[in-house]
């Protein structure tokens, strides 16, 4: 079983997954809402690469239960009912509803993924079911780091390397390539604190700026939650529900 880690997807084309078995990373903090979303009852995630086709497909079509979700620049984008932070995704909000979403670059990395076989959301908040949920699958890996405008993401690395060490501890016969290889090492050195090492990453350090601290707190919390959602025919609904009732996600990380 071959793990691969994209640390930088921006300049593999959709065609390279096709067929193949995708875990998608974004800590900050794509991934780790879609899972607080879906752990908090929403129905499904459709994920956009540009805001033209946000806006097309919104409206009526999914019979008044949509909400827009987001952001640009960190921020909530202009006539988007919800911004990009997991907190907001609360039970109250989006129980049941479709969440149309799309960011800068976790929601673009999913995208990017659409012709892959199976294609698996991860963050902290799930690593250790989709770490369980891979070795039993026991195919090829390819791990995609969202990072940031081409550029590495150090908490996206060190999931990756966190999970590829998890599946190792699981299965025979890991081949890591040298990228997986890099991040188990990453995440040896810098997995130990991971609401520092978050803190201390150049997009944690924006997410500080910009008022959003509480979501590094919320975004670092390791296996809070046992949901695995797959992306599929361009929705992420959960494959595995939790087999007990989860209290209300968000609120159990804000206090
Ligand atoms: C992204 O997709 O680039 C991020 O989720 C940005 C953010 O933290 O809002």
């Amino acid at each position: 079983m071959k793990i691969n880690t994209l640390f930088c997807p921006s300049h593999i084309e959709e065609l390279y997954f096709t067929g193949k078995t995708v875990v998608v990373i974004d800590v900050l903090r794509a991934t780790s809402t879609i899972i607080a979303a879906l752990s908090n009852g929403a129905k499904e995630i459709i994920p956009v690469s540009n805001f033209e086709f946000a806006m097309k497909i919104s409206g009526n079509m999914f019979g008044g239960q949509t909400l827009l979700g987001g952001e640009r620049n960190t921020k909530k984008i202009d006539g988007f009912n919800l911004g990009n932070s997991p907190l907001e995704y609360n039970r109250e909000t989006v129980s049941g509803k479709s969440i149309i979403f799309l960011t800068t670059n976790g929601s673009k990395a999913v995208v990017k993924t659409k012709f892959s076989d199976t294609s698996v959301i991860c963050a902290f908040s799930n690593l250790s079911a989709v770490a369980k949920y891979m070795a039993s699958l026991n195919k090829d890996i390819e791990i995609v780091c969202s990072s940031r405008s081409g550029f590495f993401s150090m908490e996206d690395a060190v999931c990756a390397g966190k999970l590829a060490a998890e599946i190792a501890a699981n299965v025979d016969g890991i081949e890591p390539t040298d990228s997986t290889s890099a991040a188990i090492q990453l995440a040896k050195s810098f997995g130990k604190n991971i609401k520092k090492m978050v803190g201390s990453t150049d997009h944690g350090k924006l997410l500080i700026e910009n008022g959003f601290e509480e979501d590094l707190q919320y975004c670092s919390k390791l296996n809070s939650t046992e949901i695995l959602p797959l992306f599929l025919s361009g929705s992420i609904k959960v494959l595995q529900p939790p087999s007990e009732p989860v209290e209300n996600v968000t609120q159990s990380v804000s206090g």
